[in-house]
């Protein structure tokens, strides 16, 4: 379970259920504390073994009296009077703790939800220290303490909840019935940054030079001497993981990209400029564009589509692999939330990312993984690659699906339609850098459409595609809103794109979140 935490001063937060949990633990690494998140099932050996230096418990959805409510293992009184391991109950986990002192846990008359102004009883308490009073809180739950346990006294309250935080007389133990996690809570950053650096007395250690330097020793330990191969796909991840894994064991790792023809322009020279000039690191492109192409030929259904590139390219990337002498691991770049979501208290089933990556690893080949940022959200990579010198314009660039522009031309891929679709995007990004928005998206692509519309050029009339732009702004694309693109800069975009894409004589623009629609058209 806990990685790196073995070896670093780190935060343990419990989980039990909350959507929220994983913000805990970013804000807490934002305070240059490592945080990891483990199910709140876990037993109080367990939980010494890693040798945290405090413990959060996290919100969740049940209520203490729910028959099937999860509840601890252990006595927190035990964990923080005789191991002097330091607790915060946050929401639920606040009931948990009141619950478990034999305290009292009322649904309270109605749910809860949003604003509350907080006043600080003990504004000396180390968790309060610095925030006014009165000052916003968030508040969601719908149970709440109506009586406190033995030893335990208010902290700080609010209109309607007289216990909104509360701390034990004697031990290290907190409780906040709001969420210091979320934005809307005014201190809440203050709070979190008390709790892990006032009370549990941690410093600021997790920063992304450390990170490098103890995932560079732990990548050599893993493999030794034998040989690595990672699939570059021009994504951010794949690409830091990459030089990552090149600074611990230099010529043992064999980096491939795989052009599979379905790149955006020039994207699989830009890739191989970015490792061969910028960091020297060999890398080995194969070229399969004719086969991709052959393969997709005649196919129009999306998933169909899907299929045959993720088979097509296992293929190609497996044939160069097994070039390469004594390979043993393949180099991944799965992140902290792909990791929590198969482990959370709720188990698998409470938010599933269809995992669509093109690069799944075929049983046969029976490499070990080594997955160097299994531990770090997204915004940790981005620091990370920037700490290792990769340079700001890949950093910031949008996700691209594997299956590429496959999934962005619907109906047949043909050389033809590619080669429209990728003159259109172009110049979509190059108008977003212009305006000064491309790192204001989280994704913004164009979508060819090959529907063909009526037009008029000069005096001629055309008959021509249409072009759909899409740009949205997410945090981790499992959710989506479309993006407000100004007028003008729309207006230019499709001036630009019907002047200079043969194939093109209409623009139109995606105004659809996701929920409903998807992010890809495809
Ligand atoms: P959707 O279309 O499901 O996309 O809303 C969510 C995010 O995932 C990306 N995506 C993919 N990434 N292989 C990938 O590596 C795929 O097959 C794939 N399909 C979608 C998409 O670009 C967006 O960022």
């Amino acid at each position: 379970m806990p990685g790196t935490a073995a070896t670093t001063e780190h935060i343990l937060v419990l989980d039990f259920g909350s959507q929220v949990t994983q913000l805990i633990a970013r804000r807490i690494r934002e305070c240059g504390v490592y945080a990891e998140i483990v199910p709140c099932s876990i037993s109080l050996d367990a939980l010494l073994a890693a040798a945290p230096r405090g413990v959060v418990l996290s919100g969740g959805p049940s209520s203490v009296y729910d028959a099937d409510a999860p509840l601890l293992a252990f006595d927190v009184e035990t964990l923080a009077g005789q191991h002097g391991i330091p607790v915060l109950g946050i929401c639920y986990g606040l009931q948990v703790i009141a619950h478990q002192g034999n305290g009292r846990v009322v649904p309270a008359q109605r749910r809860e939800y949003g604003r509350a102004e907080l006043w600080l009883d003990q504004p000396h308490d180390p968790l309060l220290e610095g925030v006014p009073s009165p000052t916003v809180v968030w508040m969601s739950h719908g149970d709440a303490v109506a009586e406190l346990p033995p030893d335990y006294e208010p902290i700080a309250h609010t209109e309607s909840a007289p216990y909104a935080a509360i701390r034990h007389r004697h031990m290290p133990i907190r409780g906040v019935q709001f969420h210091p996690e979320v934005h809307h809570t005014d201190h809440g950053a203050r709070i979190l940054e008390n709790f892990v650096r006032r009370i549990c007395q941690c410093s600021a250690q997790w920063t992304p030079e450390h990170f490098i330097a103890s995932a560079i020793e732990s990548v050599r330990r893993r493999v030794g001497s034998r040989g690595v191969v990672c699939a570059l796909s021009g994504g951010v991840d794949s690409t830091v993981a990459a030089v990552l894994v090149h600074r611990a064991l230099g010529q043992q790792l064999h980096c491939i990209h795989v052009d599979t023809g379905l790149m955006r322009a020039r994207e699989s020279e830009t890739i191989e400029r970015l490792f061969r000039e910028h960091f020297d690191i060999p890398l080995t492109v194969v070229q399969a564009g004719e086969l991709f192409l052959e393969r997709l030929r005649g196919v129009t259904d999306p998933e169909q589509k899907r299929k045959i590139i993720g088979h097509t390219f296992i293929e190609v990337f497996e044939r160069q692999a097994a070039s390469f002498p004594d390979v043993g691991f393949l180099v991944q770049g799965t992140l902290y939330p792909d990791v929590i979501e198969s482990q959370s208290v709720k188990g698998p089933s409470a938010t599933i990312k269809s995992h669509h990556n093109v690069g799944g690893l075929p049983e046969h080949m029976q490499l070990d993984l080594v997955e160097p940022f299994r531990e770090l959200f997204k915004d940790e990579v981005r620091a990370v690659g920037r700490a290792l010198g990769v340079p700001e314009w890949f950093i910031e660039r949008h996700p691209f699906p594997g299956p590429g522009l496959a999934i962005r031309i619907i109906g047949e891929v043909t050389p033809q339609r590619l080669e429209i679709l990728r003159n259109a995007d172009e110049i979509f990004i190059e108008e977003l850098h212009r305006a000064g928005l491309y790192t204001a998206i989280w994704q913004a692509f164009a979508v060819l459409v090959p529907v063909q519309t009526v037009g008029v050029m000069g005096d001629s009339r055309t008959y021509e595609n249409v072009c759909v732009l899409r740009a949205v702004t997410s945090t981790d694309g499992m959710t989506a809103d479309w993006y407000p693109l100004p007028y003008e800069v729309m207006g230019r975009i499709a001036s630009r794109i019907t002047n200079e894409v043969r194939g093109i004589n209409r623009v139109c623009y995606d105004i659809t979140s996701k929920p409903p629609a998807t992010i890809e058209w495809e």
